[in-house]
């Protein structure tokens, strides 16, 4: 350790208040000389957890957890001893310019003039919002969409004046330059170069912070239904909305408390859930969760809730958020809002008590699939109940939890009105074909790309992606002949999917930058296999027509006949257990069924059918 590194420990140490930063985290009480509280790095009901001002140290006689300010933080914040020690540089004001490279320090003074700037900002729309003759609109809003005086202070709410430079003269008398200003949201320029005008005009103001409470940016609501609804800050080097998430300021106690966090969608939804003394919510601000929010989550609770937006949008951000937190080790359950559009909505109806019972009652995500598969009340015939089964299989399989496996078999079992032994057997057949598909695929077609081994289909249908998201026309005639389901691997529909989005309508030929989508794929294993696909690059020629028309139609082949491969695989254990079990009729189907598909394999196979 070096001399100076040692220095800052110590003044952080001397400076920095460790009761306010531990009363961050965990309710403290004043007894004799010393504070105390429920130790937040055990469970305990009797306070046991000791901070003592005067030591400038933390004990808890429960479970020896203890140290100085720095420790604390580490423990808490699941920080490097280095990233706490920079934390509480920043909180302390403690200057470390000396130490620094100047390209760090220019950028360090630039991004404290960003933060400086918006928190100016900010405090100016506040004042507006309170003494602006004009933003009486706005206030009678807020009334309208039962938002209290303290939410409004609270959070920090404001107006933007109605106007084309009021913001911006402010701005530039508190010493910024309009190109600055413009570089970070708050002013855009006219074309031409005609000056610069206010970027917020008329809308209600919601300041987004970050992890320590400082503003980087915000969402600006429209007030007589102008598009966009929420304006928000566009992204710069200092401010990218996916990595912050709203009211994490406000929510940081109680997430740590609780030890869940409630995760919404809009500004309104976590402002509401607040005024209703529901505190550990936060929004994501109108996405499914991204990778960097949940690292920021993670740090300070193990479980998350979803109450998202009970539409398709909502339950499909879910879905997402909840894979993601899934695979990076997190709890995750899913809130129903029956019967309202938004947790807003059922705040305002229902009260805190019953958003409360909402959010107690939250699916396990095994069961929260069910329920949006059952929810499409397809499953009374036979089939129905076999493509719900069929359907699931790859979530039920995905989950590690035997205990949350078991109880989605109960819940599979309940409403399908099927046995949970046929269930099980349903589900070990799947895996046993899986098996056998896997030993199969081992054993044919193997080709090697620089990522390790594919199979000719999979290298196909990368191909075919690829070719598709390089020009419209052709990713117009796979859809219109084919269908996404050509695609077999979730991963390629889920990169179409994400395309199919962003593309208008309109301007047909001209390619997406790749940069572009990728940007906009929330998903983060999609986006890494959207990435890798789009690295990979191209390994046939395809400058000529008559060429890509082969190619394509090879692809879209080998796709083909590998669909009634494993049909036809499936089609053989059918048949085998139908044959077993006596029921003839099942046996005719599925054998004419084969026969069919293997004419048609062959006729595919001779290349008689050609896009
Ligand atoms: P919603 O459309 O559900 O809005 O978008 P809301 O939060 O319920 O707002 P109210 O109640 O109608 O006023 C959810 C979130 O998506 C983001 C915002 O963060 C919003 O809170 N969003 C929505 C945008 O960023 N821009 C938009 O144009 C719309
Ligand atoms: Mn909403």
């Amino acid at each position: 350790m070096t001399f100076a590194k040692d220095d800052l420990v110590t003044e952080i140490i001397e400076r920095v208040d460790i009761v306010e930063v531990i009363s961050e985290h965990v309710v403290l009480g004043k007894r004799g000389k010393d504070y105390w509280g429920r130790c937040p790095f055990h469970a305990e009901n009797t306070p046991s957890f000791s901070v003592s001002a005067e030591k400038k140290l933390f004990y808890c006689f429960g479970c020896q957890a203890g140290g100085n300010v720095i420790t604390f933080l580490k423990l808490k914040e699941n920080l490097s001893f280095g990233e706490a020690v920079n934390r509480l540089a920043e909180r302390a004001g403690i200057e470390r310019r000396s130490q620094e490279h100047p390209a760090r320090q220019r950028q360090r003074s630039e991004r404290e003039r960003f933060f400086k700037l918006n928190e100016l900002a900010a405090r100016f729309f506040a004042q507006n919002l309170i003494n602006d003759p004009d933003a009486e609109k706005a206030r009678r809003y807020l009334e309208q969409r039962g938002v209290n005086e303290t939410s409004i202070k609270g959070f920090n709410l404001g107006y933007a004046p109605r106007s084309w430079d009021k913001t911006l003269n402010y701005l530039v008398r508190q010493g910024y330059m309009p190109p600055e200003l413009e570089r970070y949201g708050l002013v855009s320029s006219r074309s031409g170069g005609g000056g610069y005008y206010d970027r917020f005009r008329g809308r209600l103001m919601f300041p987004i912070k970050n992890y320590s409470d400082q503003v980087v940016g915000f969402g600006a609501r429209s007030l007589d239904g102008e598009d966009p609804k929420y304006l928000n800050s566009p992204e710069s080097k200092f401010f990218e909305k996916g990595s912050h998430l709203y009211g994490l300021g406000a929510a940081r106690r109680s997430i740590g408390t609780a030890d869940q966090v409630v995760v919404v969608e809009g500004y309104l939804d976590a402002l509401s859930a607040h005024q209703f003394g529901v505190t550990n919510v936060v929004a994501t601000m109108g996405t499914a969760l991204t990778n960097a929010q949940l690292q920021l989550l993670l740090r300070y609770a193990a479980e998350v809730v979803l109450a998202f937006d009970n539409d398709e949008a909502g339950r499909n951000a879910a879905v997402r958020s909840a894979s993601l937190i899934r695979g990076s080790g997190g709890r995750v359950k899913i809130a129903s809002l029956a019967g309202c559009k938004d947790p807003d909505e059922y705040l305002q109806k229902n009260g805190g008590e019953a958003f409360q019972r909402v959010l107690a009652g939250a699916s396990d995500y095994l069961i929260f699939r069910l329920q949006t598969l059952l929810a499409r009340g397809e499953h009374q015939s036979s089939s129905g109940k076999l493509q719900v089964i069929d359907e699931f299989w790859n979530d039920y399989q995905s989950s590690e939890s035997e205990l949350e496996r078991q109880s989605a078999i109960q819940y599979l079992s309940q409403a399908l009105q099927v046995p949970e032994l046929t269930i099980r057997k349903e589900f070990q057949q799947r895996q046993r074909r899986r098996k056998i598909d896997a030993k199969l695929d081992n054993n044919t077609n193997i080709v090697h790309t620089k990522n390790g081994k594919l199979v000719a289909w999979e290298l196909a249908e990368r191909q075919l992606l690829r070719m598709m998201l390089r020009d419209k026309k052709v990713y117009r005639q796979v859809l219109d002949e084919y269908g996404i389901e050509v695609f077999i691997s979730p991963g390629m529909r889920a990169i179409l999917e994400a395309y199919a989005e962003v593309i208008s309508d309109g301007d047909d030929g001209k390619a997406v930058d790749p940069a572009w989508l990728a940007e906009t794929i929330e998903d983060d294993v999609v986006r890494q296999t959207y990435l890798k696909l789009h690295m990979e690059g191209e390994t046939i020629p395809l400058e000529k027509e008559a060429q890509r028309q082969k190619a394509l139609a090879d692809f879209l082949r080998t796709l083909v006949a590998e669909k009634h491969r494993s049909r036809i695989e499936q089609i053989d254990h059918e048949l085998i257990e139908a044959i077993r079990a006596g029921e003839q009729e099942k046996s005719r189907e599925l054998m004419s069924e084969k026969k069919a598909l293997e004419a048609e394999r062959k006729s595919w196979g001779r290349g008689e059918k050609r896009l």
